[in-house]
Parts: C-alpha cells; sequence; structure tokens
C-alpha cells in the first residue's frame, strides 16, 4: 500500500535512508522534517507490512522536481519503486505540474531504468554533481505531452490498484 506520509513515519524513514545510503550521500533528519512539512512538499511512503519504502519531491509553479525515492533492500524489483512514482506523478499531475524534474547519478543504474522505464527521458547533464566526479543524469517526463491524464500515473495504477491506495492529504496535511 502507498500513503501519504506522516511526521511518525520519520525514524522509519531515517532507517532506510542508512541501509540505502553511503553516509557523504545520506540526508539528515532536518532535511527529511522540512520535506514531511512544508506545504509544497509531498512525502509517499509504501507500507508492507512496515515501512519499506519512501518518495518526495516538491513542486513550483507548473514544475515538480523529484527529490528522492527509496526502497528496503528486502523489497526491491516487486514493483514498489514504480508504484511510489506513480503516486508521486499523481501527486503532482493533480498538483498543476506540467513536468516532472530530477537528478539522478548517472552511475545509478537502477535509478535510471527505473525512471526511464516510467517515461523519464535525459535532458542534460551536471558534471561533477555528486562530487568525485559522479555527474548528474537531468531527467523530464512531460506529464501534458507523454503522459495526459488517461496515461502516466493512471496507466501505472492500472498495474497494481490493490496496493495503489490512500493518495489524498493525510488529516493535517495541506493540499497545495
Ligand atoms: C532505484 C530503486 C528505488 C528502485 O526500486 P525498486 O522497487 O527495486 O524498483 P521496481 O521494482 O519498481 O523496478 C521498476 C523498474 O526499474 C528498473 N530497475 C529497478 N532496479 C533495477 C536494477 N537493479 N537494475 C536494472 N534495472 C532496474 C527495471 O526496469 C524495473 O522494471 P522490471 O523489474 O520490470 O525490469 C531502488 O533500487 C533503490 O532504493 N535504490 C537505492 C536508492 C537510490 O539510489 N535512489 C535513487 C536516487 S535518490
Amino acid at each position: 500500500m502507498i500513503r501519504p506520509a506522516q511526521r511518525t513515519d520519520l525514524g522509519s524513514i531515517m532507517a532506510l535512508e542508512q541501509e540505502a545510503f553511503e553516509p557523504t550521500q545520506r540526508w539528515s533528519e532536518p532535511s527529511w522534517l522540512g520535506e514531511l512539512t512544508q506545504p509544497n512538499h509531498r512525502v509517499f511512503v509504501s507500507i508492507n507490512p512496515d515501512v519499506d519504502g519512501v518518495v518526495c519531491g516538491h513542486i513550483v509553479a507548473n514544475v515538480a522536481d523529484l527529490n528522492r525515492i527509496t526502497v528496503a533492500n528486502r523489497s526491491r524489483r516487486n514493483g514498489i519503486g514504480r508504484e511510489l512514482l506513480a503516486a508521486f506523478c499523481d501527486w503532482a499531475l493533480g498538483a498543476g505540474a506540467a513536468k516532472i524534474m530530477l537528478e539522478v547519478a548517472c552511475d545509478n543504474v537502477a535509478a535510471g531504468e527505473l525512471y526511464r522505464s516510467y517515461g523519464f527521458i535525459n535532458v542534460g547533464l551536471r558534471a561533477n554533481y555528486y562530487g568525485c566526479g559522479i555527474d548528474a543524469c537531468v531527467m523530464q517526463l512531460a506529464l501534458e505531452v507523454s503522459a495526459p491524464s488517461s496515461s502516466c500515473a493512471l496507466r501505472l495504477r492500472a498495474v497494481s490498484q490493490d496496493r495503489y491506495t490512500g493518495l489524498r492529504p493525510a488529516p493535517g496535511q495541506r493540499e497545495v
């Protein structure tokens, strides 16, 4: 099941962060708290039966930025990353986004393939974005052109309808 994250998920999200990323690449707790509390930001978690995945991003004007996506080691290659992406895409569409942008390390095969399989295309490269000579690929999903409301998240929802629920804001969270 995918649902909007709440502040009480912060501990589980930090555990995912520590499992998935090297210390130098990890986000801090205040960074995640910001994602959870800022009004134009949104975080979704997957529950199987505990939190085993998270995605977050924000929207400014009609451009949504996907900031992070992580699935626990034990749950990878089960379609959860794609479901989280669909949840974020659905929210972005509903919030008025015309496109979703993201940066991904060019050597991150799993994430790059996930985004490509969803329809993201490469639109740029940021040299040494992550330091140590690791470049970022800038990727984009143009919602209006390649993913009208009849496709994109709805297309993915058809694939994972039984697990794709609870996408309205949690009590106390503001829709933007
Ligand atoms: C990237 C990540 C979120 C993918 O999550 P996932 O739940 O395993 O992904 P899915 O099972 O939904 O895979 C969807 C598609 O992505 C691609 N994919 C996922 N993992 C892959 C891998 N290791 N190698 C190649 N392609 C991969 C495939 O096309 C896959 O479709 P398929 O299984 O039908 O072949 C996960 O590997 C992860 O948490 N990585 C560490 C954190 C990270 O690097 N996040 C991105 C930067 S913030």
